[in-house]
């Protein structure tokens, strides 16, 4: 595998080399199975001078080649659409073909149409100049064809042509081509597409792709080839834009040297160059522009390069290098659009973690503000995102990155969002704008802290955080905890579920998503009690990992002590002192932990509790013991 992937590298990169002067145009198609795509990318490879296909689909197929780095500019520049998604392991169906005339080079991605596959084509069309619109002359516009040009507007494609195929079967008819002309005008000035170009055609028969056709005399504009190979790439007009790099590693062979490699994301820069590092917000000037063929004057959007500066600045992986004259935003909340890519829904609250260039946060949704219908465009309530759904959100960090809003610099406003325990993409999304709570929030610095608040108890303060199913004994075990604790004069608080549930938390019920909601406010309250310097003991369900994560990460080492009362369904079931299974079992209540919703058990709770073989006293115990093992009560 490995001897091939290597001969297929270096020819892509020789073929490369030899066409390294002419610009690369990428575009996707869309349009319904059989409007004809497959027919004009075929049509399109057969009539350029070489085909790559094969090797490109070889490549595609070796997905260890594209680690983390180390990759040649130009193959990142072929496959950085998809070296995300498969370092996160997630299957995306989209064939990137590669093909070049005299005049350009081109990659087209091919992204199946089923309605279902919305994120096959926003991850095509992520970094595409242009799209390809297919329209059947026969049939006209089509569901696919609103809602893929919703999406192309919503990814700011900046040219659409609209390729009135099939004209062959309509006896190349003008008024065929001119009534589709005018639905899709409507469209396009309803969605503000601009730059839309309509050209007649027959993919099957070859007409008006690479030579204007002798059928459709009384069509005047380009044909296919001549449009694609004269359309304007993004790439000029990211040179134009301030200079940005997000900084992929820091490169220190020896100390006298320190250079900050990373692919230019738009604009140019020179030695001499004043740059501001953001977040932090340092400046310095540029020294040297160090590749592997030597020195640069300068360089360009697309570049791979390392560079140096004339003083030690600190600048770590993640970093934003900008042009001092135009720097980035930075902040640390955002509304953004998203495109949901997982089965499991998305949930409020839940946090993520977030890839935006090259650097990774957390983040977790805040608020959904709407989800959009793409085949009418409406806007609707949602509490959750499904599989391929679209959604206008909140999202808060728990730090502030340096970006541009997506429709300025795709590069720097655009991310993926993945999952923490199992490491996959499960959605794609584009930052719209800053949200301005975020600057004018400041934490409130306080005179009397968490260490004197514990000092006056004499106590550290912690949170004992108890889950299990319903029935497995949480309550009465941190009931007589509380009791043992306070007796030895601890100042504690005792959270409980069905207690919470009918106050702070009144407004949740026990969808996945309102149990996230629940988790994370009660985690908060833990954390402001543990703040005020009291023992917490909260008492929940607490189904999901993450969650009980989320809770554990906000407070320091130490403070967390994760108890599983772990009782056997069967037993909690047996006991069922609520009534609660038997409703649940007939089917009286839905949702109900461990018959219909899910329990995910804790892989490493600082205590486990088999309430089986344990009475609560013992329970008591082991619990005092473990506190004094972590210093939270004397010895
Ligand atoms: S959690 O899943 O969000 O952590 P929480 O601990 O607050 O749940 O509340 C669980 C309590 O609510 C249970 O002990 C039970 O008395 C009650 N309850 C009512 N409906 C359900 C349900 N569908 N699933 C689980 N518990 C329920």
């Amino acid at each position: 595998m490995s001897n091939v992937s290597e001969l297929i590298s270096s020819d892509i990169n020789q073929y490369l080399k030899m066409h390294e002067h002419k610009s690369l145009l990428r575009f996707i198609t869309c349009g319904s199975v059989d409007d004809g795509k497959s027919t004009l990318i075929g049509r399109l490879l057969f009539e350029s001078k070489m085909l790559f296909e094969d090797q490109l689909a070889a490549v595609e197929a070796d997905s260890r080649k594209f680690g983390t780095q180390g990759e040649e500019l130009d193959l990142a520049l072929l496959v950085d659409g998809l070296a995300a998604e498969r370092e996160q392991g997630i299957t995306i169906d989209v064939a990137y073909r590669f093909f070049s005339t005299d005049k350009r080079k081109f990659i087209v991605a091919d992204t199946p149409g089923h309605e279902q596959y919305t994120r096959n084509m926003i991850t095509g069309a992520s970094t595409a100049d242009a799209a390809i619109m297919m329209v059947d002359a026969r049939k006209g516009l089509l569901p696919q064809t609103r809602r893929h040009s919703y999406l192309v507007s919503l990814l700011g494609i900046r040219h659409i042509v609209v390729a009135i195929n099939k004209m062959d079967l309509v006896e190349y008819s003008e008024a065929a081509y001119n009534s589709i002309v005018q639905d899709y005008t409507e469209l396009a000035d309803h969605l503000g597409l601009e730059n839309v170009t309509f050209i007649p055609m027959s993919a099957f028969k070859g007409e008006n792709i690479t030579e204007p056709s002798a059928k459709m005399p009384w069509y005047t504009g380009p044909a296919l080839m001549d449009f694609l190979e004269n359309a304007e790439v993004d790439e000029d007009a990211h040179l134009n834009a301030p200079f940005r790099m997000q900084v992929q590693w820091v490169n220190r062979p020896n100390l006298d040297f320190r250079g900050f490699t990373g692919t230019i994301a738009s604009g140019k820069i020179r030695p001499g160059d004043r740059i501001r590092v953001q977040p932090s917000g340092h400046e310095s000037t540029i020294a040297r522009i160090v590749t592997m063929d030597g020195d640069l004057d300068e360089a360009i959007v697309g570049q791979s390069i390392t560079l140096t500066t004339t003083d030690e600045i600190d600048i770590s992986r993640g970093d934003v290098i900008s042009t001092v004259a135009a720097p980035a935003e930075i902040a640390d909340q955002f509304e953004v659009t998203v495109n949901w890519m997982h089965a499991e829904p998305l949930l409020p609250g839940r946090p993520y973690l977030m890839k935006i260039g090259t650097r990774t946060v957390t983040a977790s949704i805040t608020d959904i503000k709407y989800q959009v219908n793409v085949n009418t465009r409406q806007h609707m309530p949602a509490k959750t995102l499904e599989l391929n759904d679209i959604g206008v959100c909140n999202i808060s960090l728990d730090r502030a990155i340096a970006f541009d809003p997506y429709k300025q610099n795709r590069d720097m406003g655009s991310f993926i969002l993945i999952d923490r325990l199992s490491n996959n993409t499960i959605g794609a999304g584009m930052i719209n704008f800053a949200l301005r709570r975020s600057h004018n929030i400041h934490m409130q610095p306080v005179d009397v802290d968490k260490s004197a608040r514990t000092r006056i108890k004499g106590q550290k303060s912690a949170v004992l955080w108890f889950t299990g199913l319903s029935g497995s004994g949480k309550s009465s075990i941190a009931n007589a905890v509380e009791k043992r604790l306070h007796a030895m004069g601890h100042h504690t608080y005792l959270l409980d579920g069905d207690n919470v549930r009918h106050g702070l938390n009144k407004d949740l019920g026990f969808t996945d998503a309102d149990r996230v909601e629940n988790i994370r406010r009660i985690a908060e309250v833990s954390k402001l009690m543990v703040d005020a310097g009291l023992i917490v003991l909260s008492a929940f369900i607490s189904p999901f990992r993450a969650e009980r994560d989320m809770a554990r990460n906000m407070l320091q080492d130490n403070e967390f002590i994760e108890i599983h009362v772990d009782t056997p369904l069967a037993i909690a079931e047996e006991r069922d002192v609520k009534g609660l299974y038997r409703k649940a079992r007939a089917g009286e209540l839905t949702n109900f932990t461990g018959i219909d919703s899910p329990y995910e058990i804790p892989e490493s709770p600082e205590l486990r509790i088999d309430t089986s073989n344990t009475q609560i006293e013992a329970a008591v115990e082991q619990i005092i013991a473990v506190l004094r093992e972590r210093k939270i009560l004397p010895q």
